[in-house]
């Protein structure tokens, strides 16, 4: 599609670049600078959680999603970089409740069980989600800002989130979750 760029009066589009509003563009640095704390923090939970699951299939796919994770701290790195600014984390309640409730279930489990390789997975999906909601919705924002460079970057860990939780539910539905049916 052409873009519009006659008349002193141009309709909005999706691809708006000029004269966004500054408080939208300070709630999209804002989101930035949250995940940014939110995957340094995964980078330091990550392991834990990976040392107290038993299946090696589910230990290996927290693995390499700990080395994605840090390519997502490397990319928020490079979106600060775009935006002229400094990387700053700003404290994400959201993550550090979801990583307590994963240690909680990892206290309530008993260790080398299938129950809590179950628990382990569900946490981890939360985090998922809560990382491809704020992708997502900070990959649109950026479309919508005519930020591409930054959307293209923001596309590229979403998609990677999202592979992260179909590999997590594949484990579940392939293995775990039958062992731990059948766990005293
Ligand atoms: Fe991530
Ligand atoms: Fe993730």
């Amino acid at each position: 599609m052409k873009k519009q760029d006659s008349g002193s009066n141009p309709k909005l589009s999706a691809k708006t670049t000029v004269a966004a509003s500054p408080a939208l563009k300070e709630l999209f640095k804002d989101g930035i600078c949250d995940l940014y704390w939110a995957e340094n923090h995964l980078v330091k939970n990550l392991p834990k959680m990976m040392a107290s699951a038993t299946s090696p299939a589910l230990k290996g796919a927290i693995e390499s999603h700990l080395t994605e994770t840090k390519g997502h701290v490397a990319r928020l790195e490079q979106v600060f970089e775009l935006l002229g600014e400094k990387p700053i984390a700003k404290k994400c309640d959201a993550m550090e409740g979801l990583s307590k409730e994963g240690e909680s279930i990892i206290e309530e489990t008993e260790a080398g069980t299938a129950t809590r390789d179950v628990g382990i997975i569900l946490a981890s999906q939360k985090v998922e989600h809560y990382e491809i909601a704020s992708y997502g919705g900070l990959f649109q924002l950026a479309t919508t800002l005519g930020l591409t460079e930054i959307a293209d970057l923001l596309e590229q860990t979403l998609a990677e989130e999202k592979l992260a939780d179909t590999k997590l539910t594949d484990i579940a539905e392939s293995e775990i979750n039958y062992e731990a049916a059948e766990e005293a």
